[in-house]
């Protein structure tokens, strides 16, 4: 019997919910085991059990499918092939959860040869549900959304995120793009971090773009299809087409996005 995207969006919707309450109780828990991946840059248990029970849930209903997962993925090589795969990122944002800032979520996307054909973020705490099919539109809640069509920095809401490089030449790349934008009156800059939430906000308008190095497929690959899916563009910085695996990314309307990727500057290493 052959699985419609609508079959595989509703399960990646429903384990998504399932696992709600659970990454609630445990935000507002005190007691939780947070690891360094990196110097500044964390996980804790709940990332781990939410992305194990989510991986358990997928593929025990569909035994042919792979998995990209943040927490599953080892020493940085992504294993990503045209075999049906779920991308997950259990908790992105997991700084905001560890410091209880309420903006993270769980993002689930289905790639089938490397397209994404379905997508769901749920933010637990804003209690949003975004979904996407390829070719079906993008919801949040159940209501369709779509990107904004602001074609100004002035009449702009820009979000991005200082991410974890703190090197000289990371620093002064993030610094120049803010004084770039800053020059051109932009209205306002955003910095939620959370990726994944953030392009989810692009795709429903509230925000008219978004751009960050150092990302990773699991915190761009479901909002990618709901920025499309939502007559949005994502792309390259530079403008050219995006690599899902080459740790950048620009999105939101067309219009605003041609803009960007004119001020955008080029970074010289690629985290
Ligand atoms: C991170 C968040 C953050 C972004 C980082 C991501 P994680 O994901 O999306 O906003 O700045 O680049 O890695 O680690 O919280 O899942």
């Amino acid at each position: 019997m052959e699985i419609s995207y609508a079959d595989y969006l509703q399960s990646a919707i429903d384990v998504a919910k399932d696992i709600g309450p659970t990454i609630l109780k445990n935000y507002n828990s005190r007691e939780r085991k947070i690891e360094y991946k990196g110097a500044i840059d964390l996980v804790t248990d709940t990332d781990k059990a939410v992305e194990e029970h989510i991986i358990k849930t997928l593929t025990g209903k569909y035994p042919h499918t792979k998995i990209l997962g943040e927490e599953s993925t080892k020493d940085g090589i992504y294993n990503w092939g045209n075999e049906p795969t779920w991308i997950i990122d259990p908790i992105d944002g997991t700084t905001n959860f560890v410091h209880r800032f309420p903006l993270f979520c769980v993002s689930i996307a289905l790639s089938i040869n490397k397209e994404i054909v379905a997508a769901v973020v749920f933010c637990p705490v804003l209690n949003e549900l975004f979904t996407a099919t390829k070719g079906g539109g993008a919801f949040l809640n159940g209501e369709q959304i779509f990107v904004s069509s602001v074609d100004t920095l002035s009449n702009a809401m820009v979000a991005t995120n200082v991410g974890y490089d703190r090197t000289k030449a990371g620093i002064d790349h993030m610094l120049g793009n803010l004084d770039n934008i800053l020059n051109q009156n932009v209205q306002a800059i955003r910095f939620s971090g959370t990726a994944a939430w953030e392009m989810a906000s692009v795709s429903c308008g509230r925000l008219d773009c978004f751009y960050e190095w150092g990302i990773h497929p699991w915190d761009i690959a479901a909002s990618t299809l709901l920025i499309r899916e939502a007559g949005g563009v994502v792309v390259d910085p530079s403008g050219s087409d995006v690599n899902m695996e080459g740790r950048r990314v620009l999105c939101g309307g067309k219009p605003i996005v041609d803009l960007l990727s004119k001020l955008l500057l080029p970074k010289p290493s690629s985290n």
